[in-house]
């Protein structure tokens, strides 16, 4: 894996792990904060309840003590007389004015007796004994909400203390019911079912609703039917034992949560369920926040991540310069050793020339010192003779001081061969050719190998010197090979043609296995003490290496048959104009 696809890995691995943490975290975030907001919720249901519940009963005792002061109330009272109120009268104004539909009122005298209940005709009737909390009234009158439970429902009562000028004459109560409180919770989406505990289902003989759970009276007619079925499954224990803030119901569509209603002594009387749809809880923000989490974490993660890619990097960048650097102290230090090399191994390829020289500067002066040891053997035979004169010795003389003059020039043409150039310049091809060859004439020419150089010369541009050592190799391991075979005719041709130098002989050529080596360095067929195998090498260095050249060895083949007709050296050597070419570029 490169580093870009392990920096994406690990990326994409990291964000992963970001949204699988987030998602635990905020999980567990979430449920804290969603029951957070149920708490809020079912403390909001129970709230609103409450103040509905508390309105309600305001309105009841407004209407209450507004219509306790009616003459007409007093004088019945008085006198006894129920017919002195104008129960229609009453009812039309109390439609007209508030939101009250059929408040129910009750009158009863001091002594207890109901005498006038507009829900119904009967009258007259002693009603302490049943009614608790008017018999309490009647020994402390005052003004009193309540919410009891009599024969017909579960209402809120509100009741006031009659007078008669000072004097105390009865109560006078107004009964309403739960149905408009439920109204007024459904507006803020919160259902409920107000149910009156069980100890009263006895005593509603004549249910106003109509409908019990189990023992429960609900007191609400227009209580929801989904939530009447939902109680029963649950099943009104369990409800209103709960003591927990709310529930949740199995169905997970509603919240749930309940309070007992208390009565004039404060003891429980009846229960409030109520319930809200989940749905119009809004839990936006809570979503909000785990998404912000995941983000806050995402982007601690990039710049976490960030850093550390910088530093990493840049610690990778340091260890590829550092690389780089101890790459190039490397490569300087091999370069520089090559070099060290390279100048030892030109050192001892001059030093195998030199043996070569050496050979050739035998063969040259052999003649020379022939002609020389004759002239002075004769010398001494003219001198017998009589024949030495001043112009004996004149023409000895200079016929002798020629012979060493060749020989002193040979010894110079030497030393200028071993010379190293220092600049590269245009040569003659043809010139350094023959400049070569005139060292080793004699050497070849006692050995009987006939050398000829065909073809137009041409300039090219290099080192003079390097260039005629290649040439003398060359030479030299033809020479090597046509003598160790004994060819018959041995000859060395050098062709000149389209800016090329070839160079063939006609020995046994070179094996094709190992033709592929002979420009190795240290490779040779010869005896140790006849041939280092550095010629060759040395030579391909020179030409391609220093001088930009090219050389090239092969088999010359006869025609058809694939036997091998000795070898052609290919040099290629940059012309002036290529040179110019080049380093104008
Ligand atoms: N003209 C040729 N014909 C056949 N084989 C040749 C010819 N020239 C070179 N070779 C082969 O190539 C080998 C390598 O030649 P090279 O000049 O590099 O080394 P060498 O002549 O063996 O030793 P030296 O370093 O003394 O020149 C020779 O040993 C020889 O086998
Ligand atoms: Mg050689």
């Amino acid at each position: 894996m490169n580093f870009k696809k392990s920096v994406i890995f690990i990326l994409l691995v990291g964000i992963g792990a970001i949204y699988f943490m987030s998602n635990l975290i905020v999980d567990d975030r979430v449920e804290a904060l969603l029951r957070q907001k149920y708490i809020n919720s079912s403390e909001t249901m129970k709230n609103s309840a409450k103040l509905h519940t508390a309105e309600k009963m305001d309105a009841t005792l407004a209407l209450a003590i507004a219509i306790s002061h009616k003459e007409e109330l007093i004088k019945a009272l008085r006198e006894n007389n129920y017919k002195l109120v104008d129960l229609k009268s009453i009812s039309d104004m109390i439609k007209k004015h508030t939101k009250f539909k059929t408040p129910w009122f009750h009158l009863v005298s001091k002594d207890g007796v109901s005498i006038l209940k507009s829900w119904m005709e009967r009258k007259g009737e002693y009603i302490l004994g049943f009614r608790r909390d008017l018999a309490k009234l009647m020994k402390e009158p005052k003004v009193t909400t309540t919410i009891s439970v009599g024969k017909f429902n579960m209402t809120f009562k509100a009741i006031v203390p009659v007078y008669d000028g000072q004097k105390f004459i009865g109560l006078f109560e107004v009964i309403t019911n739960f149905d408009s409180v439920a109204e007024s919770l459904k507006n803020k989406n919160i259902d409920f079912v107000v149910l009156a505990d069980k100890r009263y289902k006895k005593q509603l003989t004549k249910p106003y609703s109509k409908l019990f759970i189990e023992d429960y009276y609900v007191a609400n007619s227009n209580a929801n039917k989904e939530f009447l079925k939902l109680v029963e499954k649950i099943g009104v224990d369990n409800f209103i034992k709960n003591k927990e803030d709310y529930f949740i119901h199995k169905d997970e569509k509603h919240l749930l949560t309940n309070y007992n209603l208390l009565d004039i002594d404060g003891n429980t009387i009846g229960y409030f369920l109520l319930f809200k749809s989940l749905e119009s809880i809004d839990t936006t923000d809570i979503s909000n926040k785990k998404n912000l989490l995941f983000f806050i974490l995402l982007a601690i993660f990039i710049v976490f991540f960030g850093i550390l890619y910088y530093f990493y990097n840049r610690a990778y960048s340091n260890k590829i310069l550092q690389l780089n650097s101890e790459l190039e102290e490397r490569v300087k230090k091999e370069v520089e050793e090559n070099r060290l090399k390279d100048g030892l191994v030109l050192q001892q390829s001059k030093l195998a020339s030199m043996g070569e020289m050496i050979g050739a500067i035998a063969h040259q002066w052999r003649q020379p010192l022939n002609a020389l040891s004759i002239s002075i053997q004769n010398l001494e035979y003219a001198y017998e003779d009589n024949l030495v004169d001043k112009e004996y010795l004149d023409k000895y003389t200079s016929k002798n001081l020629k012979t060493i003059n060749f020989m002193s020039n040979t010894i110079d043409d030497f030393r200028n061969f071993f010379r190293v150039d220092k600049e590269k310049e245009g040569f003659s091809v043809k010139e350094a050719i023959l400049g070569t060859i005139s060292l080793q004439e004699a050497q070849l020419k006692n050995n009987g190998i006939s050398l000829e150089v065909m073809g137009d010369d041409f300039i090219v541009n290099g080192f003079y010197n390097e260039f005629q050592q290649v040439i003398l190799n060359i030479i030299s391991n033809s020479k090597d090979v046509l003598l160790d075979n004994n060819i018959k005719e041995p000859e060395i041709k050098i062709i000149l043609e389209d800016n090329k130098i070839l160079i063939k002989d006609n020995g046994p050529g070179i094996n094709k296995d190992i033709i592929n080596k002979v420009f190795e360095p240290y490779f040779t067929t010869k005896d140790k003490d006849k041939g280092t195998g550095m010629g060759l090498y040395m030579s391909k260095m020179i030409i391609e290496d220093n001088m930009g050249g090219k050389l090239l060895v092969s088999n010359i083949q006869k025609s058809d048959l694939n036997d091998c007709y000795g070898v052609m050296f290919t040099i290629e050597m940059p012309t002036k104009e290529q040179r110019e070419e080049d380093e104008k570029l």
